[in-house]
């Protein structure tokens, strides 16, 4: 039983489905001058060719580049800011939900996401990110822990390296509490909970802030089976949530965000001062009496900067609520997307926190 999908249209990118008025970029034309119009706030439509968005895109990047010399973090930003908003205004047009241009990628996600309009125009780049979404969702992600493959949805967050999976499954192995009932928190691609019903667990509770994972999920669930297993939900926490759980999973973001944070994937990434606060004030309420909370983290954030807060370490120190269990480590091998920023590979590893509430 599903208690609260979000009724059909997922979270998808803006598109124009009327005319407008724009320069046509053909491969013979000025690069440099069609991109001096983009900056300037002219849209450009990409025609013949797909690589000739590619083209116009590297000449905004070398134009901006000559432009925006500062190298430091708000510089940086700066320069980002600049190529993103320039970089929307190049535009392919759809028709029949396919890209029109010769020797361009087929991408499904054209005609999911968008089942209500076939002809419209969309930036460029938001093209080549759902060009990327479309391999890994057709390609699919092995899933050794598992045996399966994952197919995550357009906007979801999913694993791209699997020490934390490990970690958790060495401690489902090892788990004799019961299996009744488990909530996970932030399901995204649903691999956590798909290793809960693996192991056992009868009855999940799955929720997620971010609909299109949730969509994706409901899919999942249908391809292999499991959806007697899953109860899945779109809100914020425990939002709806009447269970009380013998584990509350969660494999939160793992770094404090110091922008607003945009709804979707950026919420898998980072989070706002009061999410553990929230989270743990609330878990204790969801919990079975024998119940435990399990969250999968990272040092991460120390590695990039010791003076970074521990959200886990703090609910320990300063609230009287949860003992720690166990503190499971792991050392993380491959290099991965979350850790460009790292200065010291060697000392990032995953983590697994089992709390357990404190008598009062
Ligand atoms: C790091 S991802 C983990 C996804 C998946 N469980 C896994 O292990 O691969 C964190 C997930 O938590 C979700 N999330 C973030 N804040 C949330 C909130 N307040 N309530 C529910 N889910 C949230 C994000 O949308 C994202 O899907």
């Amino acid at each position: 039983m599903n208690k609260d999908l979000p009724s059909t249209q997922a979270d998808r990118p803006n598109i124009i489905t009327t005319e407008i008025d724009a320069i046509k970029f053909y491969r013979k034309m000025d690069t440099e001058a069609t991109v001096v119009e983009m900056i300037a706030g002219r849209y450009v439509i990409v025609e013949e060719y797909y690589s000739n968005g590619l083209q116009v895109l590297a000449e905004l990047k070398k134009n901006l580049l000559q432009v925006y010399t500062d190298k430091s973090f708000q510089g940086q930003r700066d320069y980002r800011n600049a190529y993103r908003e320039a970089s929307h205004r190049l535009l392919v047009k759809i028709e029949e939900n396919k890209i029109v241009v010769k020797k361009c990628p087929d991408i499904g996600w054209l005609e999911v996401l968008y089942p209500d309009v076939s002809e419209f125009y969309i930036s460029f780049p938001e093209v080549q990110g759902m060009n990327s979404s479309w391999q890994w969702y057709e390609k699919g992600i092995e899933v050794k822990t598992l045996n399966l493959m994952l197919k995550p949805y357009y906007g979801t967050y999913f694993p791209t390296r699997f020490d934390h999976l490990k970690l958790f499954d060495k401690w489902l192995k090892k788990y004799e509490g019961s299996k009744e009932n488990a909530i996970e928190i932030g399901v995204g691609s649903g691999v956590l909970s798909f290793q809960l019903i693996q192991n056992g667990f009868n009855n999940i509770f799955a929720t997620d802030t971010n609909k299109n994972a949730i969509i994706g999920v409901a899919e999942e669930i249908k391809r292999l089976d499991y959806e007697d297993k899953l109860t899945l939900n779109h809100g914020d926490l425990f939002e709806n949530c009447d269970v009380k759980a013998d584990v509350v999973l969660f494999n939160p973001p793992w770094l404090l965000a110091k922008h607003k944070l945009e709804e979707g994937i950026d919420k898998a990434m980072y989070y706002e001062a009061d999410l553990f606060p929230r989270f743990f004030e609330q878990a204790i309420e969801h919990l079975a009496p024998e119940g435990k909370v399990v969250l999968i983290f990272s040092n991460l954030a120390q590695v990039i900067d010791e003076e970074n807060p521990h959200p886990i370490i703090e609910e320990l120190r300063n609230h009287n609520r949860f003992r720690k269990e166990l503190h499971l480590k792991r050392d993380v091998r491959a290099s991965s997307r979350r850790t460009k920023r790292r200065d010291n590979r060697d000392t990032e590893k995953v983590e697994l926190w089992v709390l357990s509430p404190k008598e009062k």
